[in-house]
């Protein structure tokens, strides 16, 4: 070999990723992550946000190298850093790598499908919020609560930013699993939406990859509270739906939606649907942080979570939670759902964070 092509030989673009001792081994490139990796080839790999925001997809590198691409040092402890702990969804390979992790007891039942889809609608729901509707080209049948990644068109602005987003309708049995549709905010500032807001087009095709997170409806019959902050109703209001076609809307149901004025309460028909079909008891409160004092709006005013207490006048230490939203919203909850006696492990939620949140929680 000339030393031109010592100089210049690029390494292999796909390294060997062993887990557990060889309990599994798979290929992943060096342009995706471990997480991704390992998804695509139907591994039940724990994770949730996969962006570096919840910690769910930790593992031990044993040997090997990665590039991580976000600092791990807000989320990991300093014994985990010591002991080689690593976040797969942030971690490509760059050497052939053994990592050790507690693969979860069954595989989604829902293998990711990497597709494109085409813009069939896009509505404005509240002065922020649109209603995204895809046709996509392979079917992406998903559990409700779940998310897809999105990628901005690679022509347009932003092009090849990908981002997640939850879906807010489940799959039916006799639906078109081809169809996908998505309640997204606007963040000034940001890549996808503001191509999706500025740009976007009927008819615009994009790349679509889903479903992923494990954000989804879990076994029992004791009550739930589910709470949603603005666009944070999508995976809330896909659960509910995927609970009125089995045995789940026997349970008694608490929904909170926050949200700034009247204005920004957005898909009330379809709660209001909901609630006709609800089998068991089921309570819809909106809770309105901004709303003008001379309105006439007569539910609830501040935040959601000064209500919970007064609201949910049940025992919660046998109930479940599942909470969506903005970050501080989610976590204000946690702490007040958790101070009113609901055990932790009950607790489930979705985070939308975004490259702002995770710059945050570095620093
Ligand atoms: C699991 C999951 C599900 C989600 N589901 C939804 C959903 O259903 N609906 C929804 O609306 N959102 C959802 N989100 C949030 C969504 O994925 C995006 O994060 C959000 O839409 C913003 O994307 P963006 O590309 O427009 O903004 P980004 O480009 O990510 O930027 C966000 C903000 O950060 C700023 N920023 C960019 N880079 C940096 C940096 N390096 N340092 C500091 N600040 C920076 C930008 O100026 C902007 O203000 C979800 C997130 C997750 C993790
Ligand atoms: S940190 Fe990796 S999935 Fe959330």
């Amino acid at each position: 070999m000339s030393l031109f092509e010592r100089l210049f030989r690029r390494g292999p673009s796909e390294f060997a990723v062993q887990i557990n001792g060889g309990e599994h081994t798979l290929r992943a490139s060096t342009s995706e992550s471990l997480l991704q990796a390992a998804l695509k080839q139907g591994l039940p790999f724990p994770h949730n946000c996969r962006v570096g925001g919840c910690g769910e997809c930790k593992c031990r590198l044993v040997s090997g190298q990665v590039k991580e691409l976000t600092d791990k040092s807000y989320l990991l402890s300093a014994q985990e850093i010591q002991s080689n702990v690593i976040l797969a969804c942030q971690s490509q390979p760059r050497s052939d790598v053994v990592i050790e992790v507690t693969l979860q007891a069954q595989g989604s039942a829902h293998p990711v499908v990497d597709t494109r889809a085409r813009i069939v609608s896009l509505q404005p729901l509240t002065h922020d919020i649109v209603h995204l509707v895809l046709q996509t080209e392979l079917a992406m049948p998903h559990a409700a609560g779940q998310c897809a990644e999105l990628t901005v068109p690679a022509q347009s602005p932003h092009g090849g930013e990908r981002r997640s987003y939850s879906f807010a309708s489940p799959s039916t049995p006799e639906g078109d699993a081809q169809m996908a549709d998505f309640y997204i905010r606007k963040v000034p500032g940001g890549a996808f939406t503001e191509w999706l807001f500025n740009h976007a087009q009927v008819g615009d095709t994009l790349p679509i990859s889903g479903p992923h997170g494990q954000f989804t409806l879990r076994p029992g019959s004791q009550a739930m509270v589910f709470v949603a902050g603005g666009s944070g109703l999508a995976p809330i209001k896909a659960m509910l739906e995927d609970a009125l076609q089995g045995t789940h809307s026997a349970r008694t149901a608490w929904v909170f939606f926050g949200a700034r004025t009247q204005a920004d309460l957005y898909a009330l028909p379809e709660l209001d649907t909901i609630q006709r079909q609800w089998a068991g008891r089921i309570r819809f409160v909106p809770v309105l942080s901004a709303e003008p004092e001379d309105s006439a709006w007569a539910g609830l005013r501040g935040l959601v979570t000064e209500h919970l207490g007064s609201q949910l006048n049940m025992p919660l230490s046998d109930a479940q939670a599942y909470l969506c939203g903005p970050p501080p919203m989610v976590d204000a909850c946690v702490a007040e759902l958790t101070a009113l006696g609901m055990p932790p492990a009950s607790i489930l939620s979705d985070k939308f964070l975004n490259k702002a949140d995770l710059a945050r929680a570095a620093a």
